[in-house]
């Protein structure tokens, strides 16, 4: 059987660090780190992230400020929340989850983030810088693929890299990512022309294609490693991903589980950019 790659583990021990960072930070130098979420409307799913994001800092010990804004904000009005929080130095972090009512435009409003706040890295300040491998914020879905590797022991230098999706928050950056660790890369995607063939070259299969337990064993390499990024509920409400795992599981060396694979990930490298918000200066 392969290897099982445990976010859970892997995501609880980089929060133990950040805590002892923090704590740290506290004592040596009394510098606090402080978190400002905003969320716009109700929606059931965005509410559940912004209360788990609310609840890792409070276990970090980053503060977190919260504003949860009516669905008919207008996006002068959030412009003008955001610019507020730039110019507050008491904030280090600034998130707006996503998706937003469609009154307002996304691609505005993830550019008047200042960059040195961006903790999602979606600025195209923080992409152009990611690169061309100078500093600033990764995306934190694929910088915690890329810990999730290394803390499992698996090599990624000169390796053959598959990512299928190429999502500006998944997908690119995880191929840019891959690439500044010395892989060679390929970006699949929905237009791709015999992808079975593609995806059978990978030593490291990268899966964010949003379609329930769609990559079975005859996508995959015997002996590759799998990670998964997907996240759907199935038929009897139970949680599964792109990646049929039952299928996949034994023909490869390494896999992530979903639920407990990318998913912990997420939320512990948002809270690792929120610590490098409060400590590195980006310019
Ligand atoms: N909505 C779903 N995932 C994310 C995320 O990582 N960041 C933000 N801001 N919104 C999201």
């Amino acid at each position: 059987m392969p290897q099982i790659i445990d976010g859970k583990a892997i995501s609880a021990q980089i929060k133990e660090e950040l805590q002892r960072k923090v704590a740290m930070l506290k004592k040596t130098q009394k510098t606090e780190i402080c978190l400002a979420v905003i969320q716009v409307g109700s929606d059931p799913a965005s509410t559940v992230y912004v209360g788990n994001k609310k609840k890792a800092c409070a276990y970090i010990g980053i503060e977190s400020l919260a504003y949860e804004l009516p669905e008919e904000t207008t996006q002068e009005e959030l412009l003008a929340l955001i610019d507020a929080l730039n110019h507050n130095d008491k904030v280090n972090g600034i998130l707006v989850q996503l998706p937003l009512p469609d009154q307002i435009h996304e691609d505005e409003v993830i550019r008047a983030i200042d960059p040195k706040k961006d903790v999602d890295g979606f600025h195209p300040q923080s992409v152009g810088a990611l690169c061309i491998g100078q500093p600033g914020f990764v995306s934190c879905t694929p910088a915690g693929i890329i810990q999730l590797l290394k803390r499992s022991g698996i090599k990624i230098a000169g390796k053959e890299c598959v990512v299928i999706g190429r999502s500006n928050i998944v997908g690119k950056p995880m191929a840019l990512l891959l690439i500044r660790e010395n892989a060679t890369v390929t970006v699949a995607h929905s237009r791709t022309e015999d992808l079975k063939e593609v995806t059978k070259r990978a030593d490291i299969l990268v899966v964010a294609v949003g379609k329930p337990k769609m990559i079975t064993r005859e996508y995959v390499k015997e002996g590759a490693v799998v990670i998964d990024v997907g996240i759907h509920r199935n038929e009897d409400n139970k949680l599964c991903g792109d990646v049929d795992y039952d299928d996949v599981a034994p023909v490869c060396s390494a896999i992530t589980p979903v639920p407990g694979g990318v998913g912990p990930m997420t939320i512990a490298m948002l809270m690792h950019n929120c610590v490098e918000a409060g400590t590195v200066r980006l310019e």
